[in-house]
């Protein structure tokens, strides 16, 4: 592994800008599991926005909503409708992170500053990435409350499904801006290109897109990231791009430890997935050799698998949990396998296909 330009712990959050943070965050609540750990808002003395804070194993989610009009959170959710806003990284040191990334060329987004309550302080900065994205650099070391300085304990449980810590995050950006971004990550974070695919790897008969992942040092952060390439006719990159009104966060995957488990409860609290044809698993074992789990349940569930040097991922993805096409989720069981299911982009994108035809955005 590589050294990292200054040490990042790991995702801190992702923080979503949204309409109705209410009902965003009940949704979290009942269909992914997530509990309702932290609250700002009126109540606790914050004029301006709202904010819930939600926890399932390492995975905390953040929504913020605006609570009057002319907020300028209200501009951004007007333009993309709601959408990932911020993937914070945990670092050990701040100021150290911001200036680094700064000297190397990042643009700020907010300057270093310290939050504090009776629970201790937290020093956050955000610097600017693709489309209207940050990253925020957290440094919790002398913080033990709930969330973030300012958020009062919020006891709501979830029912959680196994979701275990965010795997990756996945950013579209526009046509010949993938190298602009990937040479951003090396630059400003010190990341490293750990995977690529291309336009041959990633297509059908209709679309196709290309694709680059960057890893930090430790490899506990990796992002994807993709552009359109030419094909027939839209591709699924394009129709984001066109509906999010830019670059912008398409999937967060998240890690279970049983994925069969995972989905079936989302499935049962009626979170849609994508679905590929039976074919695919008529397929399967000649493809991926032995695996643990039963065919006819993941046939069942929809679930995809594939395999790379090191070992087999299982995985599946959602249908948009937003009114645009635009951000989605996926489960991913990791056994072994770093890789990212490139034996399952064509079945996954002939399915994406079907569900663009039926939005007539194909
Ligand atoms: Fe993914």
């Amino acid at each position: 592994m590589s050294q990292d330009l200054f040490p990042i712990i790991g995702i801190d959050y992702v923080r979503h800008f949204v309409n109705n943070a209410r009902a965003t965050s009940f949704f979290y609540q009942h269909t992914f599991g997530f509990s309702i750990t932290g609250y700002t808002g009126l109540e606790t003395g914050n004029q301006s926005e709202v904010g819930y804070a939600m926890e399932q194993e390492d995975v905390r989610l953040w929504f913020s909503a605006p609570v009057r009009p002319g907020h300028p959170m209200a501009e951004k959710i007007a333009y993309h409708g709601d959408f990932v806003q911020d993937i914070a990284f945990t670092v050990e040191d701040c100021d150290l992170a911001f200036k680094t990334a700064v000297d190397r060329g990042a643009k700020v987004w907010h300057e270093p500053m310290t939050l504090e309550d009776d629970f201790g302080r937290v020093r956050i900065a955000s610097i600017c990435t693709y489309g209207d994205t940050v990253h925020s650099l957290v440094q919790r070391d002398q913080y033990n409350g709930p969330f973030l300085p300012g958020f009062r304990a919020e006891n709501q449980p979830g029912d959680p499904i196994g979701i275990k810590a965010v795997d990756h995050a996945v950013g579209n950006v526009e046509l010949g801006q993938m190298n602009v971004w990937v040479k951003w990550y090396e630059d400003v974070l010190g990341f490293k290109n750990m995977l690529s695919f291309d336009d041959k790897d990633i297509s059908t008969e209709y679309t196709a897109l290309m694709s680059k992942v960057m890893a930090s040092g430790n490899g506990r952060v990796k992002f994807p990231i993709n552009e359109p390439a030419a094909g027939k006719k839209k591709s699924q990159i394009d129709e984001y791009l066109e509906f999010f009104g830019g670059a912008g966060v398409q999937h967060v995957a998240m890690q279970t430890e049983d994925i069969v488990h995972t989905v079936s409860r989302l499935k049962a609290r009626g979170v849609p997935f994508l679905s590929v044809p039976r074919t695919y698993y008529d397929m399967l074992p000649d493809r991926v050799g032995e695996i643990d789990e039963d065919i006819e349940v993941l046939a069942d569930l929809g679930i995809l698998v594939d395999r790379d040097d090191e070992g087999y991922l299982l995985q599946i993805f959602t249908k948009p949990v937003t009114d645009r096409p635009t951000l989605f989720y996926e489960i991913i069981h990791r056994k072994g396998a770093q890789s990212f299911g490139k034996g399952n982009f064509k079945a996954l994108f002939e399915s994406i296909e079907r569900e663009q035809a039926l939005r007539g955005t194909l």
